[in-house]
């Protein structure tokens, strides 16, 4: 589809929006929104189309996501280099950075380089010829979970506590209603003066949050003292702090199994599968970035324990059960596992050796888990998820799994070889329910497991599941 600017619009049209915007107190960008809607709900009241009501939000507002916006405003400080370790570190924790950049900023870091790694560009001016609207700061303020500004430069700070709005930095801290943190940096004698002290008990009065300063030596040799921004990784556990606390499924636990389960034939040999566990961390990840208290069940994996999840490591399938069993009550049950459907009736205590015939393995069946904790009578999570690996006939044993394991849903997916899902980054899912089947496009993973965390969001906020 063709993309339309504002700037495109003749004259006469672009007046006639920018009053219609003022006089409904919004954005250009909110109004050319406002308009669209209401003549997409015309159109579709014409032609007999019905949408499902969208979740109640703010005029204006984005729909509440389970993906936590963070824009970082980068301020003019040599520890502006550190703020492109910081978006990693934030994205890491599975938020999606938008950078600003004040022009001190642009002094020791470009504009190219926080947008590569942030993977959008970087804004930089107020009256930016580049953007679509004339009032972005609104847009960058509304559209953010939380604004982290890093570094907080000593007159970054005194604008803040004076209210100025005289670039795009400044103006966007003065339009937002979002939490705001800041890790100051500056020479520790700017960080003492008693105009920064009384900015600060001015802005910590007006509940921004403060990340930082550490002790420790200056850009400027032989300087130490109280001024160095804190470390990547300390603001991002902060800025995670703060989300977590505002989070989507704040409130919620949620118990999520995944990778395969290995089940010992002798001390040296086990019966296991090829699941690498990707798609069960990434949705535990998920449901962690979105506020939720998780608990993962991970069989053997190569994974990196996800941050902010309580992880219980177990092997075998029995081993799984009870690591489940001991995590309920749980919110919402999610079960990415690929549990072995058997083990061997008796594990051997020597490695068996070989002598003449190959030996007979007998297998018993494993517990299924999650049919267990679905047909619990008591304790049930309201949502009980599971998966279906299928190599034929997905959709039709999918739906065979939803009834038989007696689950709420069943994300359905192709396993064969062919397709590179198993162990794969990508994957291309089926939503089974009650309700009949959804078709999501193939995406990553990571994109996967945040769309359910924002449909189990949705289901845990209506009446139905
Ligand atoms: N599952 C489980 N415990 C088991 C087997 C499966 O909790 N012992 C869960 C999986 O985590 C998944 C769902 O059940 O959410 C379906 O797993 P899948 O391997 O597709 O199906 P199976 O039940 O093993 O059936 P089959 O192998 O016959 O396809």
């Amino acid at each position: 589809m063709a993309s339309l600017t504002v700037r495109q619009l003749d004259e006469k049209l672009k007046q006639r929006l920018r009053l219609r915007a003022a006089r409904n107190g919004r954005s250009v960008e909110d109004e050319v929104r406002a308009i669209l809607r209401s003549a997409a709900a015309d159109a579709e009241s014409f032609a007999g189309i019905s949408e499902p009501a969208p979740a109640a939000a703010e005029e204006g507002e984005p729909a509440r996501k389970a993906t936590r916006r963070v824009l970082l405003i980068i301020g003019g400080g040599i520890a502006a280099y550190k703020s492109l370790d910081l978006i990693r570190r934030l994205q890491d924790r599975g938020a999606q950075v938008r950078c600003v950049l004040t022009r001190a900023a642009q002094h020791f870091v470009t504009p190219l380089a926080a947008g590569a790694l942030a993977g959008e560009r970087a804004y930089t001016d107020l009256f930016d010829p580049q953007s679509e609207f004339d009032v972005g700061h609104i847009r960058l303020a509304r559209d953010a979970d939380l604004i982290v500004v890093a570094p907080a430069t000593a007159d970054l700070i005194a604008k803040m506590a004076g209210g100025h709005a005289d670039d795009l930095a400044a103006a966007v801290l003065l339009a937002t209603n979002k939490p705001i943190l800041i890790a100051p940096a500056m020479n520790p004698r700017m960080w003492a003066a008693k105009a920064t002290q009384r900015n600060l008990a001015q802005l910590t009065a007006d509940g921004v949050r403060l990340v930082g300063p550490n002790d420790g030596e200056m850009a400027e040799r032989g300087e130490a003292g109280t001024g160095r921004m804190a470390e990547p990784l300390e603001i991002a556990a902060a800025a995670a702090a703060i989300l977590h606390a505002a989070g989507a499924l704040a409130g919620k636990r949620v118990l999520v199994t995944s990778g395969p389960t290995s089940e010992p034939i002798d001390p040296v040999r086990v019966l296991a599968n090829r699941s690498s566990g990707k798609q069960g961390h990434a949705i535990a990840a998920a449901a962690a970035a979105a506020g939720a208290e998780v608990v993962l069940v991970s069989g053997p994996v190569t994974l990196a324990d996800p941050p902010g999840v309580t992880v219980v490591h177990i092997e075998t399938a029995r081993q799984m059960l009870a690591a489940v069993e001991k995590a309920l009550p749980v919110d919402v049950a999610i079960f990415a596992a690929a549990v072995a459907d058997w083990r061997p009736l008796r594990m051997s205590a020597s490695k068996i050796k070989k002598h003449g015939q190959p030996p007979t393995i007998a297998l018993t069946e494993n517990p299924d888990i999650l049919s267990t904790v679905a047909h619990r009578k008591s304790g049930r999570p309201r949502l009980v998820i599971g998966f279906a690996a299928e190599t034929d006939d997905v959709v039709a044993n999918a739906e065979a799994k939803l009834k038989k394991k007696g689950c709420d849903w069943i994300l359905a997916n192709d396993v064969s070889p062919a397709t590179g899902i198993m162990g794969g980054d990508s994957n291309t899912i089926r939503l089974v329910t009650a309700g009949g089947v959804e078709a999501w496009p193939p995406q990553s993973k990571d994109a996967v497991a945040r769309a359910l965390i924002e449909r189990i969001d949705a289901a845990l906020a209506g009446p139905k599941k």
